[in-house]
C-alpha cells in the first residue's frame, strides 16, 4: 500500500477565539489550534479533518496553565495573540497564505518561525523551522554523533540497535531540541518539541543550512515552542510541560553494581561481601533476568533464589539495596497465572484480526501488555507484589521499546536473537480513548514510557511511603517524571566511552536529569586502562552503574590492584560529593535543570564553550575533563571565563584559556569554579552509613556565590510536606577586603541533630583574622576554631542550624 501524498496546508479561512488562551484555526479540511501558557510556552496542533483526541494527559503532560489572551485580526490578514505575565511574555502571529506561524518575544524579535506545513490524509505531517546559518542544535534525546546535531538526519523510533550505539535511532526517542541561536544581542536559546508518539524524522539543517525539517508518521502535528533566552529557561519551560524528575531516594545516587547476571543468592552474597571487604563504595546490586523462573517476569527461580526475602534482609544489613529487572514480555504460558490473567483481562496488545499478539524475547513467545490502557497499567502495577513483598528497592525496565526478534538460536540458557521483529499488524488502545484501537506503530515511542508510568504506580501501591526508583532503557519526552534512563548496550571501546559523554549531555538537555551509561561497557572485553578511565567519569555520571554482559566480569577488582584503587578513589569521590549531587537532583525537581550540563549552559556567550563536547559541567561549580583516549596521560582543557581551581591541588587559573594538564592514570582532571561553595561530606561505603563529617563546605573564592543547601531524610516523601532542611549559602568574595561566608538559618521541619561543620577555604593565604559572628576565632583550637596549612584554611564550627557569618581577613 502506497503512502498518501503530502499536500501543503491550505490558506487560513477563518479563526475563532478559544478562550481563555487561544484560537481555533480553520484551513479548509485542515484544523488547527494554537494556545499560550502563562509561562510563554506555545502549543500548536494541526491535523487533517478534526483534531485527534488530546493525548496530553495520557502521556503524563502537566496541566496546562492557560494564559488569558484576546486574539486579534492582523492588518495583513491572519490572526495574532499576545501575552505578557510575570512568568513569560510572547506574541504569536499566524500568516494566512501560505500558512505560517511566528513566535516573537516582547521586543518583537522572532524566536521561532514555522513554515511549509504539509499534511497527508493518513495522518503524516511535516513542518519546517527556519534557522540561522550559525544556529546550533542540541538535545534530541538519546543520540549518537556530535554534541551539536547540526547537519544530521535523525529518526525517532524506539528500537534495540543490537549494541550498535553509533546507529540511529536507538532505544529512546525525545523529539525535542534546544537551539542555541547567535543574534546580534548575543546567544539565545529556545526549544521545540514535536509531541507525537508516532515515529518522526528531523532534518537538522542537513538539506538546507537554514531549515530544520520535522515529519511525523501519524497523528498530525503537535508542536510546542519553549522560549528562552537561557538554556535554563528553556528546560524550565520544557519540564513545566513534560514534567520534572522527582528527587530520587538518596541511595540511588550511590554506585550500582550490575551484571547479566548475578544468577544465584550465593553469588549475590559473595559479591556483596567482596565489595565491602574491599571497601568499594556501592549502594545497589542489580538482578538481571536470570533471577526469574524461566524468564517469567515477577517470579523467583526456586533453586537459585529460594529465599529472596532473606537475601534482601542480609543485603540491607550490609547497606545494599536490590534492584530487579522487569521486562514487559509475559511468557505465553497458559499454565501461568500472570499470562492467563492478562489474557482474561484483555491486557495484551492484539493483532489486527483480534488475537493476542506474541513476540519472541527471552522467555520465548511473550505477550505485550498494552500500557496505553490505564486499566492495564493498574493490572501491571499489581503484578509487582512478589517483588515488593520481598523488599526490592528499585525496578529496571528493560526491552521496552519493545524489543523482540524474528528468530532465535538457543544454546542452553543463552539465547542468540536475530533481531527485526515485525509489529506492523499490532494494535493498542488509544490512550485518550480506550474504546478506539490504533496501530501500535502510532504509539511506538510511548510504549516504554507508559510501562514506566505503570511501574511507578507499583511503587505507589506497594511502597507508598518510599520514593520510587525506576530506571528504563526506552522512553519518550517526559520520561523523567517516571524513570531514570540508561543508554543501553554499549561496547567496551574507547569510542563508546567518548560517546557516553555527548549522549548523556544531550539526554540531559532533553529533560532527563538522571541518566548514565554502563560503566566499563556492556559487551566485549574491557581493558584495565579503559575501565580505569571509565569509572573515573562514570562515578560522576548522574546515575552511576557498572553493568556488563555474560561471559565477562567487570567488578572493580577484576583489573588488578592499581585499577581497583583508582575505582575506589572514584567511588569515594562520588560519596564525598553526594550532598552536592543530591542538591543538583533537588534543583532538577524544582526547575528542570539537569546535573550534567554542557559548557554553554553557564557560558552561552562564550564562543569556544559551545564547541566543547568532551568536558562536562556538573552543576554550576564542577568542571570535569575526563581522559577518553587510550594511552593518553595529559589533556587539553578549555576553561571558560572566570577563576578555576584544580579540585585536587588547588592550582588556580583565570579563564578563558586552554591549558594542558597532567593526567596520569590515577587522575581525572577536575576543576571547581571560583565563587563556589560546594557541600560535601566525608566518604562512606554506602549512603546509609553515617559519615564522620556530615557536612564540609568547600569554599572556592574568586567571585560571589549564592545557593541553597538542601537536606532531608533521603528516602520518604515527607519532603513534599516541608520535611526538609534548607540552608541559604552566600559568599562575598571581597567584602571590604574580607571574604565573608553567610550561612542562613536552617529552614523547614527536617530535624538534624547538632553536628560539627567544617569549612575549607581553598587558595587562602595565612589569615590575619578569622571571625564568626564578629567574634574572633582562635587558631589551632577545636570547634570553634581554625587551622591553616598549604593554602587551605579550615574552620570548625558547631552547627545547630542557627545563622552564621564567617569572615576571613585578608580576602584570598
Ligand atoms: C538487554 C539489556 C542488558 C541486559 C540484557 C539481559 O540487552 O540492555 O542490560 O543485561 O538485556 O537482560
Amino acid at each position: 500500500m502506497g503512502e498518501a501524498p503530502f499536500a501543503p496546508v491550505p490558506a487560513l479561512r477563518a479563526w475563532r477565539s478559544r478562550p481563555p488562551d487561544g484560537v481555533a484555526l480553520e484551513l479548509g479540511a485542515v484544523h488547527g489550534e494554537l494556545r499560550i501558557a502563562r509561562d510563554g510556552c506555545v502549543r500548536l496542533r494541526v491535523a487533517s479533518g478534526a483534531l485527534p483526541p488530546d493525548r496530553a494527559a495520557a502521556l503524563g503532560r502537566e496541566p496546562w496553565s492557560a494564559a488569558r489572551v484576546e486574539p486579534f485580526e492582523r492588518d495583513e490578514g491572519g490572526v495574532a495573540l499576545a501575552f505578557e505575565g510575570p512568568q513569560g511574555a510572547v506574541c504569536v502571529e499566524v500568516a494566512p497564505q501560505p500558512f505560517g506561524v511566528r513566535v516573537l518575544d516582547r521586543a518583537g524579535v522572532v524566536l521561532a518561525e514555522l513554515t511549509d506545513f504539509a499534511l497527508a490524509s493518513d495522518g503524516r505531517a511535516r513542518v519546517a523551522l527556519r534557522a540561522g546559518a550559525r544556529d546550533r542544535f542540541f538535545g534530541f534525546g538519546e543520540k549518537s554523533g556530535p554534541l551539536d546535531q547540526r547537519g544530521r538526519r535523525l529518526r525517532m523510533r524506539n528500537q534495540d540497535p543490537d549494541v550498535r550505539l553509533d546507529r540511529d535511532p536507538l532505544y529512546l526517542s525525545i523529539p525535542f531540541f534546544l537551539r542555541l541561536a547567535s543574534t546580534r544581542a548575543g546567544r539565545r536559546a529556545d526549544g521545540v518539541l514535536l509531541d507525537v508518539p508516532a515515529p518522526s524524522r528531523f532534518d537538522v539543517a542537513a538539506s538546507h543550512p537554514e531549515r530544520v525539517g520535522m515529519e511525523t508518521d501519524a497523528g498530525g502535528l503537535e508542536l510546542l515552542v519553549f522560549p528562552g533566552p537561557s538554556p535554563a529557561d528553556v528546560l524550565r519551560r520544557y519540564s513545566a510541560w513534560t514534567g520534572r524528575a522527582p528527587r530520587p531516594p538518596r541511595w540511588a545516587l550511590g554506585h550500582h553494581q550490575s551484571r547479566w547476571s548475578y544468577a544465584s543468592e550465593q553469588e549475590v552474597r559473595r559479591l556483596a561481601a567482596e565489595i565491602r571487604r574491599r571497601r568499594l563504595p556501592t549502594d545497589a546490586i542489580h538482578l538481571d533476568i536470570d533471577h526469574m523462573d524461566g524468564f517469567r517476569v515477577f517470579t523467583w527461580h526456586p533453586k537459585r533464589f529460594p529465599d529472596p526475602k532473606g537475601l534482601v534482609r542480609d543485603l540491607a544489613t550490609a547497606g545494599f539495596r536490590l534492584v530487579c529487572f522487569v521486562d514487559p514480555g509475559v511468557k505465553a504460558d497458559p499454565q501461568w497465572s500472570v499470562f492467563r490473567d492478562g489474557v482474561e483481562g484483555g491486557h495484551f496488545c492484539r493483532t489486527r484480526d483480534d488475537r493476542v499478539f506474541t513476540l519472541k524475547v527471552w522467555p520465548g513467545d511473550a505477550a505485550l501488555p498494552d500500557f496505553a490502557r490505564s486499566e492495564t497499567r493498574r493490572w501491571w502495577a499489581d503484578q509487582h507484589r512478589p517483588l515488593f513483598e520481598v523488599g526490592v528497592a528499585g525496578i529496571l525496565n528493560d526491552m521496552n521499546e519493545p524489543a523482540g526478534w524474528r528468530r532465535e538460536l538457543r544454546i542452553g540458557r543463552r539465547v542468540v536473537p536475530l533481531r527485526g521483529q515485525d509489529l506492523s499488524g499490532v494494535e493498542q488502545a488509544d490512550p485518550a480513548d480506550p474504546t478506539r484501537r490504533l496501530p501500535h506503530e502510532h504509539l511506538r515511542n510511548a510504549y516504554g514510557h507508559l510501562e514506566c508510568r505503570a511501574t511507578r504506580e507499583a511503587f505507589e501501591r506497594f511502597a507508598p511511603e518510599r520514593r520510587p526508583f525506576v530506571i528504563t532503557r526506552s522512553g519518550f519526552a517526559g520520561i523523567q517524571r517516571w524513570a531514570a534512563v540508561w543508554t543501553g548496550d554499549n561496547l567496551s571501546t574507547w569510542s563508546h566511552l567518548r560517546l557516553s559523554v555527548r549522549m548523556l549531555l544531550n539526554l540531559s538537555l532533553s529533560g532527563v536529569p538522571l541518566c548514565g551509561a554502563d560503566i566499563g561497557g556492556f559487551a566485549l572485553p574491557c581493558s584495565s586502562e579503559l575501565y580505569a578511565r571509565w569509572i573515573q567519569i562514570g562515578a560522576l555520571y548522574p546515575f552511576a552503574r557498572t553493568h556488563s554482559m555474560w561471559g565477562k566480569r567487570q567488578e572493580p577488582w577484576r583489573f588488578g590492584r592499581r585499577v581497583e584503587a583508582i575505582a575506589r578513589a572514584a567511588l569515594e569521590l562520588r560519596m564525598r560529593l553526594l550532598p552536592y549531587l543530591y542538591g543538583l537532583c533537588c534543583e532538577a525537581e524544582a526547575s528542570g535543570a539537569p546535573p550534567w550540563r554542557p559548557l554553554f549552559w553557564h557560558f552561552p556567550d562564550d564562543e569556544p564553550a559551545a564547541d566543547v563536547d568532551d568536558q562536562v559541567l556538573i552543576g554550576p561549580s564542577l568542571l570535569a575533563a575526563p581522559v577518553l583516549t587510550r594511552g593518553v596521560r595529559e589533556r587539553q582543557v578549555y576553561l571558560p571565563p572566570g577563576t578555576w581551581f584544580g579540585f585536587d591541588d588547588d592550582s588556580r587559573w583565570v579563564g578563558p584559556r586552554r591549558i594542558t594538564v597532567h593526567a596520569p592514570l590515577e587522575r581525572l582532571p577536575l576543576f571547581v569554579r571560583g565563587g563556589s561553595v560546594l557541600p560535601t561530606q566525608s566518604p562512606v561505603l554506602h549512603e546509609g552509613a553515617r559519615p564522620e563529617e556530615p557536612l564540609v563546605l568547600q569554599v572556592f573564592p574568586g567571585a560571589d556565590f549564592q545557593g541553597t543547601h538542601e537536606e532531608d531524610d533521603g528516602e520518604s516523601l515527607a519532603y513534599r510536606a516541608g520535611r526538609v532542611a534548607r540552608t541559604a549559602l552566600r559568599l562575598f568574595d571581597r567584602a571590604g577586603g574580607r571574604l565573608r561566608l553567610e550561612i542562613g538559618t536552617r529552614e523547614g521541619t527536617h530535624a538534624i541533630p547538632p553536628r560539627l561543620l567544617r569549612i575549607v577555604v581553598h587558595g587562602c593565604p595565612p589569615p590575619l583574622r578569622v571571625t564568626c559572628d564578629a567574634t574572633l576565632l582562635s587558631p589551632g583550637a577545636d570547634a570553634p576554631g581554625w587551622r591553616w596549612g598549604e593554602g587551605r584554611l579550615e574552620v570548625r564550627l558547631p552547627d545547630a542550624g542557627t545563622p552564621r557569618c564567617l569572615e576571613v581577613e585578608p580576602a584570598p
